[in-house]
């Protein structure tokens, strides 16, 4: 009687396995992030989680910044029969191949936060996006920066009308690295500013790197620098580490750096004076929508009534906000 009942528990959680419900009965969701070393990723993760709570069987995985390893990793959830798959792409430009795999078991997809080209979106009618807009978080970046200028005519130090400018960037070839660092200038001359770039180069998204390279741009260009911008606030944080150690928020000295994402410790930095702005790039309602989406697909059920606004039948924009030191409480969790 025992090995019948132990057959039958066998065929039961095989069967679950092959159906894709897991033993709980719950659809599975195989989730990739990029890295889970990155401060924002983060955040998209917990919300992800979060979201899934009591609803479906998830399986996070950390593609530790490898392509191949998150295609090993798609490979395993769709042998293990995954009802829908969660995408944070390590290469966005790569996401072809797992569009391919996907629609090989017929197994939609849902990518976030790195935004496949346009023609990969396209090879499938069961691939969806939810990111955010970056040029509207580069364009917001600007307006915070040149609202400064105009209020404080001292900041311009050299008295020769322009903003002497630093740009840290992150990661090659990401939209936000690209579409924040060309809107957030086009801002800034849009109030009728003149910019002069200094430099302008990657800190990869990273606190550390972003340390070192203001560093090293305040030993070359010392007093010349009136304004710092950085695509995201890790880089911003490490570049205040730099200034902070050349004598910047001292109460005599000070710089005006903006970046995006409100991290919690980016609104530390603001409520302390060292952080002029950030972006709210909003983790939490990008990973209720991925799951929101993910969950609705896994269900076969029609992602329009997932609760969110699709846009070109694929799209779901989650907009950023301003934060600066008016309202930065606001956002305090
Ligand atoms: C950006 C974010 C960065 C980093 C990157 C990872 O949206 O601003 O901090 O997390 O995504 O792809
Ligand atoms: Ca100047």
């Amino acid at each position: 009687m025992k090995k019948i009942l132990l057959a039958l528990l066998v065929a039961a959680v095989l069967f679950a396995g092959c159906s894709g419900n897991a033993s709980s009965g719950k659809a599975k969701i195989g989730v990739t992030i990029y890295k889970f070393d990155d401060t924002f990723m983060s955040g998209v993760r917990r919300a992800i989680e979060a979201n899934a709570a009591d609803k479906a069987e998830l399986s996070i995985v950390d593609s530790q910044n490898q392509q191949p390893t998150q295609n090993d990793q798609v490979d395993t959830f769709l042998t293990q029969k995954v009802k829908a798959l969660a995408i944070n792409p390590v290469d966005r430009t790569a996401a072809g191949v797992i569009v391919d795999k996907a629609k090989a078991k017929n197994v939609p997809v849902v990518f976030f936060n790195r935004e496949p080209l346009a023609e990969d979106m396209a090879k499938s009618d069961k691939v969806f996006y939810v990111g955010a807009k970056a040029e509207q978080s580069g364009t917001m970046q600007g307006e915070i920066l040149a609202e400064y200028w105009k209020a404080n005519p001292a900041a311009d130090k050299n008295k020769d009308g322009k903003i002497q400018y630093i740009m840290l960037t992150g990661e090659p070839g990401h939209q936000d690295a690209l579409l924040r660092t060309e809107f957030s200038i086009k801002a800034v001359e849009a109030a009728g500013i003149v910019v002069d770039k200094l430099a302008e180069d990657t800190a990869m998204w990273n606190r550390v790197n972003g340390q070192e390279k203001m560093a090293a741009f305040l030993a070359k260009f010392g007093d010349k620098v009136e304004a710092v911008l950085c695509n995201n606030d890790d880089m911003a944080l490490g570049a205040i580490e730099a200034l902070k150690a050349a004598g910047y928020f001292d109460g005599k000295k000070y710089m005006p750096v903006v970046s995006v994402d409100a991290t919690a410790p980016a609104l530390d930095a603001l409520e302390a004076g060292t952080l002029l702005g950030t972006v709210l790039n909003d983790a939490d309602n990008q990973g209720k929508a991925t799951f929101d989406l993910a969950y609705a697909l896994a269900k076969g059920e029609d992602v329009a009534k997932a609760g969110w606004e699709i846009t070109d039948g694929k799209y779901v924009w989650v907009p950023y906000q301003k934060v600066t030191k008016d309202n930065y409480k606001n956002f305090k969790k």
